[in-house]
């Protein structure tokens, strides 16, 4: 049901694809549907080219012969679709479940708009059940690990903050090479201060709130598609 869910929602957002658009392609399951749903497009003969956000979905667009470039080549893209693990009313989002939160960032600041797809177990009305991903420099990880720790408590952080680890155990490594930290939240009531704080941290490379950087979200409910759009 819930992948339906969330093909509902990549359909949705493929509508709002003009041919020749630069795209940012997402990572993550919502986002993969998107992307076989573009790729059936391409082999129609549709005519796009895209940036992907993570290794991942880098070699499903390959697959798919859709046609990749980079940030190098393209300074601006015309839309980003990416999905989001939390979406609260003003459209900000906790993003980076995947690990892919950096690309993620830097793609969706390189375009003109963001638009979110997601099922509707997405929905929150403050930002932080879903625990915060905090990308850090492996050097200095035990370092940054306290101020990090330091900076959540004072933003009221109720619980643990784990480094992430791989089913194996082994410490999560990102495309970027660096690791994460998960910082249980539960409740983020001031993201903004909390965003500014954490990015003052000299080990801390990003961390995954997206607040005022995407104005519509395509939500798929089993009673249809909800469109949220802000003026944020
Ligand atoms: C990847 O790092 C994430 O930001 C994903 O976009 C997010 O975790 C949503 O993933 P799903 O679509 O798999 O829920």
């Amino acid at each position: 049901m819930s992948e339906q869910l969330k093909r509902q929602a990549a359909a949705m957002a493929l509508t709002q694809v003009q041919p020749g658009m630069r795209l940012g392609l997402g990572a993550g399951s919502t986002a993969r549907h998107f992307v076989d749903l573009l790729g059936e497009k391409v082999a129609a003969g549709f005519a796009c080219i895209c940036v992907p956000t993570s290794e991942a979905t880098a070699r499903q667009a390959t697959a798919l012969n859709i046609p990749l470039s980079d940030l190098d080549a393209l300074d601006r893209l015309d839309i980003t679709i990416d999905g989001a693990d939390e979406i609260d009313p003003q459209i900000n989002l906790i993003k980076g479940g995947g690990g892919a939160l950096l690309r993620e960032k830097i793609v969706a600041a390189t375009s003109d708009q963001m638009i979110v797809i997601a099922d509707s177990s997405k929905l929150v009305e403050t930002l932080g059940r879903f625990p915060l991903p905090v990308e850090v420099n492996r050097f200095g990880l035990g370092a940054t690990r306290c101020a990090v720790a330091a900076i959540c408590a004072s933003h009221g952080c109720e619980g643990e903050l784990r480094l992430r680890l791989t089913e194996k155990g082994d410490s999560f490594v990102t495309d970027g090479g660096h690791l994460i930290l998960d910082a249980f939240f539960g409740r983020i009531s001031r993201p903004e201060a909390l965003s500014m704080d954490l990015l003052n941290i000299a080990g801390v490379v990003q961390h995954g709130l997206f607040l005022n950087m995407c104005k519509k979200a395509y939500v798929a409910t089993p009673d249809g598609i909800r469109t949220l759009s802000s003026s944020n």
